[in-house]
């Protein structure tokens, strides 16, 4: 499959989906939608203070929102414990990270973690799990794991490609799973504000909010639990 490369505003890469025909970033700033989307809506630095931090990165791509939660934790707590379960379904746009530069530190660690064949990396302070597959599938895998060990999710990126084009990952029912595995209070971020993705999140559980305006876009949307 071919991956149409993409410089964005703030010079980082992304590509345009093949499958799908959307771009894998906003076209404004990869790097800056990953701080500004994500890791800040989730009040990562804040989360980090406190020495531990488990986060769910749903649709993964090219890691760009995990790593930005690693430098954001790392930069607020460098002791922190950090540990990133990344739910992806797509091989191809993994490798093509290998090549990438964004600008956001310990973008290696994510690299490293797609290079091991078991895709995961851990240092004794980081871990990075990548699971590879439909996340609706193994978002099942999650519930038993975050079942078993008592340890709920802190955060949540959610980063579909859009409603529109993959409404599969959007629905009522997708998004009561991902609630089951997160701590009272925590918050999912998403860049959507599509009506029907909000009353999907509600159906589910969450109390749903603005999230933040990013260069005069429409606000993104945050799901409290
Ligand atoms: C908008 S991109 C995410 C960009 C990514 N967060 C990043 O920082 O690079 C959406 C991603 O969802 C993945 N995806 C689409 N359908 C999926 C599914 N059913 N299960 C898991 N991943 C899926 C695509 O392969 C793509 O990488």
């Amino acid at each position: 499959m071919k991956y149409k490369k993409i410089i964005t505003g703030d010079k980082s890469v992304t590509f345009i989906s093949p499958k799908y025909g959307e771009a894998y970033h906003s076209l404004t700033g990869a790097r800056e939608e990953a701080f500004k989307k994500y890791s800040e809506p989730c009040r990562i630095a804040e989360l980090a203070k406190k020495g531990s931090i488990k986060i769910l990165d749903i649709c993964f791509g090219l890691g760009y929102n995990s790593a930005a939660a690693l430098e954001t934790a790392l930069k607020s707590n460098p002791k922190c414990r950090i540990e990133i379960f990344a739910l992806e379904n797509d091989e191809g746009i993994l490798k093509k990270s290998l090549d990438l530069k964004p600008g956001i530190k310990h973008y290696d660690l994510i690299k490293k973690a797609i290079k091991n064949k078991d895709r995961r990396y851990e240092n004794g302070q980081i871990k990075i799990r990548i699971l590879l597959g439909d996340a609706r599938e193994t978002i099942k895998e999650i519930i038993k794991n975050v079942k078993i060990n008592k340890n709920p999710f802190d955060a949540v990126f959610f980063d579909p490609f859009s409603p529109r084009k993959c409404p599969e990952l959007w629905t009522a029912e997708f998004f009561s799973d991902v609630n089951k595995v997160m701590k009272k209070g925590a918050i999912l971020a998403t860049y959507s504000c599509a009506r029907s993705a909000r009353k999907n999140m509600e159906k589910a559980g969450f109390i749903v909010k603005d999230g933040p305006v990013v260069r005069r876009w429409s606000p993104g949307t945050l799901g409290i639990k």
